[in-house]
């Protein structure tokens, strides 16, 4: 039996479906593939639990019910008020330790690289410090001990297919289009349906398909990144503003407060209307798509034939079409669900048990 340790940044709605879903799994790594994953350190923004022994797994599901109730890992019995991350890999660490990076800051990078340089492996949901100076992608990337599976996709095997299934197979990637964030999907399905804009927006906000402000959504951004980090994948040196973005507003309606914003977006109502109108005249959709072509990337609205996988596309799935030489008349289509941290953590826990089993 090999033991891996685990230390975890991040205790969010991801960072939590990733704790239950390794102890939940815990019977089965032993007897299917000889592993035993211990958490040794889990910190949130403010708190952090260490116990080089490991954490029980009573300890584990108090911490989840804790931490669940909306208090800080640093007022639990067991918790700290930590002073950084790299304290934390310093402490916790060890040579076969795997860093799980389940926040949305660019805080971590320098404990990941920390962790890097002592040789252990690293696991990101966390798109940013992929999407930072290309150097630091290389660097991190080619330690050959980080995988990223979840930051693009979700759960969804994105970045496995195009490393392991094209990449590895010496295949020439021609071009990818996809649909990579929910909360578009649902703008854009809705549109499809004659809802209005402004009410599509509402009800995301309202339903928390959106963040807080929902033009962090609408900007465009998360998607951008998704597409750089794909781009970086395929060996394009791209930086973050070489990507091409169309946000879903206009510029004046990025300053102001939330409510500002929420009261405004109705003047866009009809300049959707007649988009939707224009491409449904054409036999098409309008779908957000990330796209790479050519060493280019751009992501924003785009009229697809509604016979086709992107137009086809419903709701908050995702889905990416890679047309490649092998996979040339036919592109290979993957489409699951994008959004939600079950998802989510299943694409971290797969990348963790990929590498544990390189230790072995
Ligand atoms: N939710 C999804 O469906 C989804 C899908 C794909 C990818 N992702 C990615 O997964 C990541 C996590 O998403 P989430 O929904 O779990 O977010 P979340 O609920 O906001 O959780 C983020 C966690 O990170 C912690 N954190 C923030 N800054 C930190 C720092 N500097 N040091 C240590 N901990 C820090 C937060 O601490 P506090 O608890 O103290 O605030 C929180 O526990 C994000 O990068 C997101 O883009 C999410």
């Amino acid at each position: 039996m090999l033991t891996i340790p685990l230390i975890q940044i991040g205790f969010g709605g991801v960072g939590r479906a990733v704790v239950e879903r390794v102890l939940d799994a815990r019977d089965e790594f032993e007897w299917r593939m000889g592993l035993e994953f211990e958490y040794v350190a889990l910190c949130d923004s403010a708190g952090a639990v260490i116990d080089q022994n490991g954490l029980s797994p009573g300890t584990l599901r108090r911490l989840l019910e804790h931490k669940r109730q909306g208090r800080s890992l640093a007022e639990s019995e067991v918790g700290y008020r930590h002073e950084g991350l790299l304290d934390i890999v310093d402490l916790a660490g060890s040579p076969e330790a795997i860093v799980i990076d389940v926040t949305a800051s660019d805080d971590t990078v320098p404990a990941l690289q920390l962790a890097l340089d002592r040789g252990y492996a690293v696991v990101l949901a966390n798109k940013k410090p992929l999407a930072g100076p290309i150097e630091v992608f290389r660097e991190f990337t080619g330690s050959g001990r980080l995988r990223y599976e979840a930051t693009v996709g979700a759960g969804v095997p994105v970045i496995a297919t195009l490393q392991e299934a094209l990449l590895a197979s010496h295949d020439t990637v021609h071009h990818i289009e996809g649909c990579f964030s929910g909360t578009l999907g649902y703008l854009t399905t809705g549109l499809e349906q004659g809802v209005a804009f402004s009410q599509l927006v509402g009800q995301a906000h309202a339903m928390g398909y959106t963040e807080p402000d929902p033009r962090d959504d609408l900007g465009g951004m998360d998607v951008a990144r998704k597409a750089l980090i794909l781009g970086r994948t395929l060996g394009w040196p791209l930086e973050l503003e070489h990507v091409e973005v169309e946000p879903l507003y206009p510029a004046e309606l990025g300053e102001g407060s939330v409510e500002d914003f929420m009261n405004a977006i109705e003047t866009l109502d009809e300049s959707y209307r007649q988009r939707v109108q224009a491409a449904r005249e054409q036999g098409s959709v309008l779908r957000y798509v990330a796209s790479l072509q050519g060493s280019e990337a751009r992501v924003g609205l785009q009229t697809v034939p509604q016979d086709s996988p992107l137009g086809r596309l419903q709701g908050t799935d995702n889905l990416i079409t890679f047309h490649t030489e092998v996979y040339n008349e036919t592109p290979l289509v993957l489409q699951g669900r994008g959004a939600g941290v079950h998802g989510t953590a299943a694409g971290v826990v797969a990348d963790i048990v990929a590498l544990a089993r390189c230790r072995k």
